[in-house]
């Protein structure tokens, strides 16, 4: 396929654990997610980012790595794995990797050497301190709460970790963990994986002299100055692009956890990762055409034009946004589902669809503690508890910080278990599952899923929806509205994110007519040169040559 496909392409996630159990264990796996890939043909999508499935004790489901050379046994073996990339090739559907380059599991060999003494060959390859007046070296926070040190009584020093305590941070400054990660992206480059996807990339190095992070003013919120995008670490990225790179035609999109978006233009562009995530729009926390209007805006001013923007609104890191945006009205809900859905793939940028949202799961809400399955909620629950609070209280929590939320079994049919597994699955579903399955929405044409089906085919039928740049990008009463054009063809996106009716007029955009290529409300748009565009109304068309 030809360079810089992924420009080109629809992504989707697939959080392996929850999309399709093909051994009745009731845990997703290569089995059941090879059985489900026509549909995912069927859906339009070019790409599969694939959340990690190497061997992993799964305190953090995956994210802790134990053997980066293994498939996981819950998930298949290694021939299920090549089976699927085959497969998927065959369909034309790229897979990229999701690779945690930053930390590994505690049970990973490499740590189980690190800690058995302080000379050990291997100690170096994490990042060791001495104690300081008997507490951890500095006021560094994990990710999931709590101090980012674990002491370790043998040896008398802490080590360093940004997340769990079972995730333990590498030493990046240490040649032999870049040559040993190196290895392993050979490893699964040469197997036909079509890129990675990188995990926190921007924490790879953390400050050497490992100074105190500041807080936020009269806060106790610790402002991560120190623990990630320190000296060096565009000099690694740069590395790794230009490997990964060397094979032809490969992507990389890096996690970068920062809401400046002048930190994540440096890592993004030729010679670096082809694309970055923006959580600042992935994660916005209301329904509100402004914010996400300001975040396409400064995207536009801020990235040059070989830095693509990436658009994505769910992941398995957060609330589903249409529970996220919802108003507490269902119907609602679906429309202003449907209208991010249009957005995110008429836009500019590389889109990435979260399984589920094209059939418009819901979020799972967590209603007895000892179901909790995510790390983050179960440390939030834990903490609480300790802290002295009510269970209610520290549930209530556990639901808001826990991840579990977005994590439930794939909805595919009205079965007892979703169709997902013939087992009772890992993880709840949501209750009303049943609303929302692929099996009662793939024959309603105006169902969320059709619609998803129908905005990806377009996409893919016309240049300029995958390539055109902006001529026109406004903001208006809750209105965003576009012009994008390529090579003489043009678009016209509209959305309205408001509960009232909104007036526009077309001849201001442009003086000639517009085709309707796609609405959520109505069947065309010609002579109209005044149009009242209806809440939560989707309008793409493309321009009439007369
Ligand atoms: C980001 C991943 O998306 C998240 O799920 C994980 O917990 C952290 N990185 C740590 O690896």
């Amino acid at each position: 396929m030809e360079q810089n496909w992924w420009k080109q392409a629809v992504f989707y996630e697939v959080y392996i654990p929850s999309f399709c159990d093909g051994n009745g264990d009731g845990i997703g796996d290569f089995k059941g997610l090879t059985s489900k890939l026509d549909y995912l043909k069927e859906l339009g999508i070019n790409g599969i980012w694939l959340t990690p499935f190497y061997k992993s004790p799964k305190v953090d489901n995956g994210y802790d790595i134990a053997d980066y050379y293994q498939i996981d046994q819950d998930y298949g073996s290694m021939a299920d794995f090549e089976y699927f990339v085959q497969m998927a090739n065959e369909r034309q559907i790229k897979v990229i990797a999701d690779l945690v380059l930053n930390h590994t599991s505690s049970e990973h060999a490499w740590f189980q050497e690190s800690k058995q003494s302080k000379n050990n060959t291997k100690r170096d390859w994490y990042i060791w301190r001495d104690p300081v007046v008997q507490g951890p070296p500095n006021n560094w926070e994990s990710f999931f709460g709590g101090t980012a040190w674990e002491y370790d009584e043998a040896t008398d020093q802490y080590y360093y970790h940004a997340f769990a305590k079972e995730q333990v941070d590498l030493n990046w400054a240490n040649p032999d963990v870049k040559n040993a990660m190196f290895d392993v992206m050979k490893f699964w480059l040469d197997k036909g994986i079509d890129g990675f996807r990188l995990d926190v990339i921007n924490f790879l190095t953390v400050n050497r002299d490992f100074k105190n992070n500041p807080y936020k003013n009269n806060t106790d919120e610790q402002i991560h100055l120190f623990d990630k995008d320190q000296e060096g670490i565009l000099d690694l990225v740069k590395e790794i692009s230009q490997f990964v790179h060397s094979y032809p035609s490969k992507f990389l999109v890096g996690e970068v956890g920062s809401e400046d978006l002048n930190v994540l233009k440096d890592y993004c562009g030729p010679g670096k990762l082809d694309v970055v995530f923006n959580f600042n729009l992935g994660s916005l926390p209301k329904f509100d055409a402004e914010s996400i209007f300001l975040q396409l805006k400064q995207m536009e001013q801020i990235y040059t034009n070989q830095q693509i923007p990436t658009l994505f609104f769910s992941s398995h890191d957060m609330s589903r946004h249409i529970s996220r945006f919802s108003n507490g009205d269902r119907q609602d809900e679906e429309e202003r589902a449907k209208l991010i859905a249009g957005l995110m793939l008429s836009a500019k940028g590389v889109p990435f669809i979260y399984y589920g949202d094209e059939i418009g799961m819901r979020d799972l809400i967590i209603e007895d503690p000892s179901t909790l399955k995510d790390v983050q909620g179960k440390i939030a629950y834990e903490f609480l508890i300790k802290s002295g609070h009510s269970r209610e209280v520290a549930l209530e929590e556990a639901n808001k910080k826990g991840r579990d939320k977005s994590r439930s079994p794939m909805q595919w049919d009205q079965s007892s278990f979703a169709g997902f597994s013939t087992a009772e699955p890992w993880i709840h579903l949501p209750n009303n599952f049943h609303l929302n399955t692929v099996e009662n929405l793939i024959h309603e044409p105006f169902s969320i899923l059709c619609f998803y089906r129908q905005l990806i085919k377009l996409r893919n039928e016309n240049d300029v929806m995958r390539l055109g740049s902006y001529t026109r990008l406004e903001y208006k009463n809750h209105l965003i509205y576009f012009i994008r054009e390529y090579n003489n063809e043009r678009v016209l996106g509209i959305f309205n994110f408001g509960g009232m009716s909104q007036f526009l007029d077309l001849k201001e955009l442009y003086k000639h007519s517009w085709k309707l290529l796609i609405s959520n409300k109505r069947s065309s748009l010609e002579n109209q040169s005044e149009i009242v565009v209806l809440p939560n109304e989707v309008i793409i068309a493309s321009l009439l040559e007369d």
